[in-house]
């Protein structure tokens, strides 16, 4: 049995659909029963549980020989670095309860740095703990979700300037579309396991893109000029000022880190990369269609 936590968001619907098509039995685990229909009618057994919950974590996961774990960001809570830390743990504790076999959590390019560079560090902090259990590990580190400039795209469509964080406007980063990276996960999982007890493997798309690569792609989708615009480091402190206090800081110390190069990037000497397929411009275009799907924020 494969437990897939988060089934019913990006990661997790696309690796329990693809284990599905492989005709690998999936509980697709949801906080909301109403959210596991769609999961269903792909032939995965659903299970209601909360991240926060330890016990309905460890009912819904018991007899899984395989549990895929996300670590997922609430934005609108008051202290979503606290919830994360809360949510890690809770993980954590029922894994070390239940003892899957295997188990495949999905981290953050840059875990691997030690010093504090924001979010990166609080998945740096989750593998740490993730080493305290007792079963097979493969981490899955990912790169920045494709979907994540969804936030800012009404914005450039209506002004015609796509605000940034990354500075300079032509430096290219690592990304991946969401679906691409459930997709590897359950890749990743159908492969035999390696002889090692732990596993780590990078993940990001076809090519590395730049804020200018992401206005081109705009403006080839919306028919009007976009121009990628770099918001002033000065400004950073009121651009986040609208959200809780912990979420900025991560954001910001990540943007940081990601302006400096190196470091949100590929652990030097890492084992495996894997690319997905999906280029930006395909996964930017629900947001150019629809407005409105700009509401799913995927992690900011
Ligand atoms: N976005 C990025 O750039 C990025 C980069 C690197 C790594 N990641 C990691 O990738 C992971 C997967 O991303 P995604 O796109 O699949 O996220 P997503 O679409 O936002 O899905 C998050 C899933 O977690 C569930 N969830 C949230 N809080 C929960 C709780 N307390 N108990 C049980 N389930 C809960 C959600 O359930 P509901 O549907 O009920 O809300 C949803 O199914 C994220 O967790 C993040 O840590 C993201």
């Amino acid at each position: 049995m494969f437990a897939i936590i988060g089934a019913s968001g990006n990661v997790g619907r696309s690796t329990s659909s693809a284990l599905r098509q492989a005709g690998m039995p999936v509980r697709a685990i949801v906080r909301d029963s109403a959210k596991g229909a769609p999961l269903r009618e792909l032939g995965c057994e659903v299970a209601v549980a909360d991240l926060q919950n330890p016990a309905s974590l460890e009912k819904a996961i018991c007899d899984a020989d395989t549990v895929q774990v996300i670590l997922p960001l609430r934005p609108l809570v008051k202290d979503p670095a606290g919830d994360l830390s809360l949510s890690g743990t809770s993980i954590i504790h029922a894994l070390r309860q239940t003892r899957p076999s295997r188990v495949l959590a999905i981290s953050d390019y840059g875990a691997h740095v030690s010093e504090n560079i924001g979010m990166p560090s609080i998945f740096h902090e989750f593998e740490s703990l993730l080493h305290t259990v007792e079963s097979y590990k493969l981490i899955l580190r990912s790169a920045e979700h494709m979907h994540n400039w969804g936030r800012v795209i009404p914005v450039a469509l209506s002004s015609g300037t796509l605000p940034t964080f990354q500075d300079p406007i032509e430096m290219v980063l690592p990304t991946i579309s969401a679906q691409d990276l459930g997709l590897i996960a359950a890749r990743l999982l159908l492969r035999p396991q390696s002889g090692s007890d732990l596993d780590i493997v990078h993940a990001e798309g076809p090519r590395r893109y730049s804020a200018s690569d992401v206005a081109t792609a705009l403006s080839e989708l919306s028919g009007r000029t976009i121009h990628a615009h770099a918001v002033p480091r000065s400004q950073w402190k009121s651009a986040f000022e609208q959200l809780p206090t912990s979420l900025a800081d991560l954001l910001i110390k990540a943007n940081d880190a990601k302006n400096k190069g190196g470091l949100v990037d590929v652990e030097p000497n890492a084992d495996e990369v894997i690319y997905g397929t999906t280029e930006l411009i395909e996964a930017l275009k629900r947001f150019t269609n629809s407005p409105h799907n700009s509401q799913n924020l995927g992690r900011l």
